[in-house]
């Protein structure tokens, strides 16, 4: 009997999900994968095999000053430094199958207009108060400083290095005038304080309705989510940053890269990156339905729709206070649902860093280890920084894909059909008669296991799911050696039907639970045992179909050998490479 998973009685009629936008500075590395894109990409090819509705859309962010200090240091412009990494972030997303249903840019014309006619909605509606304030200036460059172009020490956590609006270290989101002993960024120089007006949002006046909707999931004094499926991490920083006090934050800049503020008196004027930025998963979103010739707003505006923003925990305040307020300022928008942030992924012993090329950048990886994009995939999902920070390492790499890949996944498979090819020419047999207590339990585990993933999914612990369905695989891999069909085989070739039909239904099972993880493997899988394209729902004992003909498996596993880990080491750091001198300067 095919299994049929209950659905969550909060099951909503549509998913909008979203992955942070990587600013397009330098290229993709397993800290981003691991922090905004893997989950976000196994959630959604889980939702997809659940058949559900969804769209996940992602963009790369090309303002800010994070791309034109980057410009600055290169010697060239903006515009080429976004055209560049836009290119080379793709290629690095497709090469891991991070699979968005659209990937956009924020310096298309088509998001300046969207963000352009948001903010004079909310300028409209008196969202802002526009202030004259003394701001940091470089006399040298003659430019106000704001954000990356001034750095100091962080009052939280005293960390030399942080930015003008936020502390790498500790995560806080600061305004310059945080920042102990300020230099800029552009000279070096200490900066001096010169007036100028900008569009302040009055983040204090949203105190109370943000306490509310972030510890108790309440919106208007109606449920709008189950507030304790919010992660503790993320609670806490909103809670710290409310308990500190909601200050106007300044909502333009004055620079010339950026999307220009459309009102009068704002010339040489842009909007702030985190406003603009955000709203690029509602243009992305916008560019995704005219291509499918559907229409975008049940997805932003129905609320029957959750909307769920996968980002790393640098990005929550941005996600969890200032993009809510704007959404609710403006009118006529869902707020979060969930923010499943990541903690950050740290590499070999110390912190990722792209200007110490202290990174496995994901082109790197793809060149070094060509069509194994699941191997990177399955390590990353099993050390996922879900609720703390976490380590990669490249003999763990090694470890798990021999140890865990090869010897438990690819083993049991390869023993399953190579056993059903010597006995059975390669057809799936039917059971050979009544099943014992040791076929019953391992029965009970097919069918409960795919009710396990999925709710550890839709929890956002994808690391329980992973482990979850490998324990299926454990499961299979114990009964076939505990069973010896190839003694069982001279004495009772019935029961070795039997034995045979559930590891192969095991295997079938196995690929749907770990195709949002490992898709290529997965694929090869159910393509060798004629279960393609069944769904979610379709899992169960009797999966695989008997007198199926299984098609020839690939070999899904080769092992890491010593050798490979030393050479990818040696990568690492400053000394070596291209990547380093490009971005380093
Ligand atoms: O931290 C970053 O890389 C930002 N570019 C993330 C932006 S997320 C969103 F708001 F677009
Ligand atoms: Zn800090």
């Amino acid at each position: 009997m095919a299994n049929s998973t209950p659905v969550t009685s909060d099951q909503p009629a549509r998913y909008m999900v979203t992955s942070a936008l990587p600013y397009a500075n330098g290229p993709i590395h397993v800290g981003h994968i691991a922090g905004a894109y893997l989950p976000a990409d196994i959630y959604v090819r889980y939702l997809r095999a659940r058949q559900r509705d969804v769209v996940w859309v992602c963009g790369s962010d090309e303002h800010g000053a994070a791309i034109t200090l980057r410009a600055r240091k290169e010697g060239c412009s903006p515009r080429e430094i976004v055209d560049r990494y836009h290119t080379e972030m793709q290629a690095g997303f497709a090469g891991l199958g991070i699979d968005f249903d659209h990937y956009d840019r924020t310096s298309a014309a088509h998001h300046h207009a969207f963000a352009q006619d948001f903010f004079k909605t909310l300028n409209e509606k008196g969202a802002f108060e526009v202030e004259t304030r003394k701001q940091y200036f470089d006399e040298k460059e003659s430019q106000f400083l704001a954000d990356r172009y001034i750095t100091g020490v962080c009052p939280k956590c005293d960390s030399a290095g942080a930015y003008g609006d936020q502390c790498e270290a500790c995560g806080s989101a600061l305004s310059p005038e945080d920042l102990v002993d300020p230099v800029s960024a552009l000279s070096g120089n200490a900066p001096v304080l010169r007036e100028t007006s900008h569009w302040y949002l009055p983040m204090g006046r949203h105190e109370t309705w943000l306490k509310d909707y972030i510890e108790n999931g309440a919106l208007d004094g109606a449920p709008h989510h189950d507030a304790k499926a919010w992660k503790a991490h993320v609670k806490g920083q909103c809670r710290s940053w409310i308990d500190g006090g909601l200050h106007n934050r300044a909502m333009t800049r004055d620079l010339d890269w950026g999307v220009k503020v459309p009102v009068e008196g704002a010339e040489g004027k842009v909007l702030y990156v985190w406003l603009d930025a955000p709203l690029g998963y509602i243009t992305a979103t916008q560019q995704w339905a005219e291509k499918q010739g559907r229409d975008w707003r049940p997805y932003w505006q129905s609320p029957d729709t959750q909307l769920v923003h996968f980002i790393g925990k640098d990005n929550i305040v941005f996600h969890c206070i200032i993009f809510p307020i704007l959404l609710r300022e403006h009118g006529g928008y869902l707020l979060p649902h969930n923010v499943p942030a990541n903690e950050f992924l740290n590499l070999e012993g110390d912190k990722i860093s792209t200007s110490r090329n202290w990174a496995v950048w994901a082109t790197d990886y793809i060149n070094s280890f060509p069509d194994r994009a699941d191997e990177l995939r399955y390590v990353l999902a099993s050390i996922m920084p879900e609720q703390r920070d976490a380590e990669f390492t490249w003999a763990d790499f090694g470890a798990r894909v021999n140890n865990e890949l090869a010897d438990v996944l690819g083993n049991f498979v390869n023993r399953v059909l190579v056993l059903t090819s010597k006995y059975f020419d390669g057809v799936v047999p039917a059971p050979g008669g009544a099943f014992t207590p040791v076929d019953e339990a391992l029965r009970a585990h097919i069918a409960r296991a795919p009710e396990e993933v999925a709710s550890a999914i839709e929890r956002y612990r994808f690391r329980e799911a992973l482990q979850e369905a490998m324990g299926l695989v454990r499961a299979g891999n114990k009964y076939l050696t505990e069973e010896e069909p190839w003694k069982v085989f001279k004495t009772d070739p019935d029961r070795v039907r039997t034995i045979l039909n559930l590891a192969l239904q095991v295997t079938a099972n196995a690929a749907v639970l770990l195709a949002p993880f490992m898709p290529s493997v997965a694929s090869k899988l159910s393509n060798t045992l004629g279960t393609t394209g069944l769904p979610w729902e379709a899992t169960g004992s009797d999966m695989v179909t008997e007198n199926t003909q299984l098609q020839h498996l690939p070999i899904l596993f080769e092992k890491i050998t010593s050798e490979q880990i030393e050479e990818e080491v040696a990568k690492l750091g400053p000394h070596n490479k291209n990547m380093s001198d490009a971005l380093a300067k």
